[in-house]
């Protein structure tokens, strides 16, 4: 089976055929897991999970919104996390590019949502951009906080933040920019990094695959991604498919 481990069905750009795209994914025996990225968002994909049985939902603040990450905040998200279809907090993390929080506030809020997902005995979903530095930092002196386990969502990084995660307990996940033509360093990495510690993720609406690079993603579209997957690692996408499913359920308990 397949798994897309990062998905945002609750985007706009899904508000016309939200349900053929799900019935595609049902059509295929697919599961996904829906990311929220603040309590409004966490909430909807809270709703989508409860009314299809394949949908799961992720819950958190994303560093765009570090600011709304108060005591409220964080309550609320412990009360909607009591719900069964909530897999893990996230996504959250760091985003050091422009008109981004404050570095500090980003940190803080990150850290925050750490410790609730190790009180929630939940994994963590986390998403960083030009910051693998700061945040290999934080994981590293916060590992007590990591006992259920996360995953760098669209990994991007290098070769070393991919290792470090792994050694971290984390997973890596890979989307549509693996496919991109000029991703050869990131291929390269995924070469070299363990299959058993691989989860496959679209990021839909955003970042399909070669060919379908610019248009809107879905989450059928984790096939391509796992046959680009499959030829990289030199195996069958049949055993793609079998290896990263047992990686989510290992990490995600689905
Ligand atoms: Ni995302």
């Amino acid at each position: 089976m397949l798994i897309d481990t990062h998905a945002h069905l609750t985007d706009p750009a899904f508000s016309t055929d939200l349900e053929e795209v799900v019935f595609a994914c049902q059509q295929k025996g697919m599961k996904v897991i829906t990311s929220g990225y603040d309590i409004a968002s966490s909430q909807q994909a809270i709703a989508l999970a409860e009314k299809y049985e394949n949908i799961f939902a992720s819950i958190g603040i994303y560093p765009e919104f570090a600011e709304n990450c108060n005591e409220n905040a964080l309550k609320t998200l412990k009360n909607l996390a009591k719900n069964k279809k909530v897999v893990a907090i996230g996504e959250i993390g760091l985003q050091y590019t422009d008109n981004m929080p404050d570095k500090e506030i980003q940190k803080n809020t990150f850290i925050k949502q750490l410790k609730l997902a190790q009180e929630l005995q939940l994994p963590v979903v986390i998403h960083c951009r030009d910051a693998y530095g700061d945040m290999i930092e934080i994981l590293k002196n916060n590992k007590h906080l990591l006992s259920f386990g996360g995953t760098f969502h669209c990994f991007c990084g290098s070769e070393e933040i991919a290792k470090e995660g792994i050694k971290l307990g984390l997973y890596i996940s890979v989307g549509g920019v693996s496919t991109f033509k000029n991703a050869t360093k990131l291929q390269q990495t995924i070469k070299n990094i363990p299959i058993e510690k691989i989860l496959l993720e679209t990021d839909c609406p955003y970042l399909s695959p070669h060919p379908y690079r610019g248009k809107r993603n879905q989450p059928i579209m984790s096939e391509i991604i796992a046959k680009h997957l499959a030829e990289l690692k030199g195996i069958s996408p049949e055993e793609v498919e079998k290896i990263t499913q047992e990686n989510v359920r290992r990490l995600f308990k689905i």
